[in-house]
């Protein structure tokens, strides 16, 4: 067997740079990427929609949750990532043109489905690069339905990104409370989750609805 050729210091010199800049890459990736998720919530807080910040929090609370349970059987999911996905999730209220919104007239599938496709591009345009794919996938397909019923590109199942199925029941069972909160019920949690189990077989994915009703019945909410 010919003698191992040992490594030259040059060798070693270039993999520990190439090693050292892509940590450094990476950490400066990551630190842009926390600057303008810092910009973009005072940018949505600022425009004093209602009640954004604490809505936000809430769906904030019930990802981070629910990515505990889930990964407990799927080790891929990050925490850190998916909270801020849930974070950035409603970012779209930035671009969402207000003549739209007060508009009367009834738009056409058609030109509704050209505000979808314009608004997406917006969204991306304004999450910009620094974030990673999933949480840009997961900001956009949050109002997805599992049925294929949602918006914006109609996607059902498992085309649907898994963290947008994620966000979707965080923000929908986060929504559900608030509303009965308004409504100053104060059997708040079970009503919520007695509506999300009547959505359970159309609107979301029903592992991750499975997943919210172990953490409620551990937590004795239900
Ligand atoms: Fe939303
Ligand atoms: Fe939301």
């Amino acid at each position: 067997m010919p003698p191992r050729k040992k490594k030259t210091e040059k060798h070693v010199g270039k993999k520990t740079q190439r090693k050292k800049a892509t940590g450094q890459s990476a950490k400066g990736k990551a630190k842009r990427a926390q600057a303008t998720k810092r910009k973009l919530l005072s940018r949505l807080n600022s425009r004093k929609f209602r009640s954004t910040h604490e809505h936000t929090r809430g769906v904030v609370d019930w990802a981070e949750r629910l990515t505990r349970e889930l990964k407990k059987t799927r080790s891929k999911l990050s925490v850190r990532m998916v909270s801020d996905a849930a974070w950035l999730h409603d970012i779209g209220k930035l671009e969402v043109n207000p003549t739209h919104l007060n508009s009367k007239k009834r738009l056409s599938t058609r030109e509704k489905q050209h505000l979808q496709e314009q608004h997406v591009l917006k969204v991306r345009a304004l999450l910009g690069e620094v974030f990673p794919t999933e949480l840009k996938e997961g900001v956009l397909s949050h109002h997805e339905r599992y049925d294929g019923r949602g918006y914006p590109l109609g996607l059902a199942g498992a085309d649907i990104p898994f963290i947008g199925r994620l966000l979707k029941v965080a923000d929908e069972f986060q929504t559900k409370i608030e509303q009965r909160i308004f409504q100053k019920k104060i059997r708040d949690i079970p009503e919520a989750w007695n509506e999300m189990i009547r959505g359970k077989e159309n609107s979301f994915d029903p592992y991750i609805v499975n997943a919210l009703g172990r953490i409620l019945r551990r937590r004795r909410w239900i």
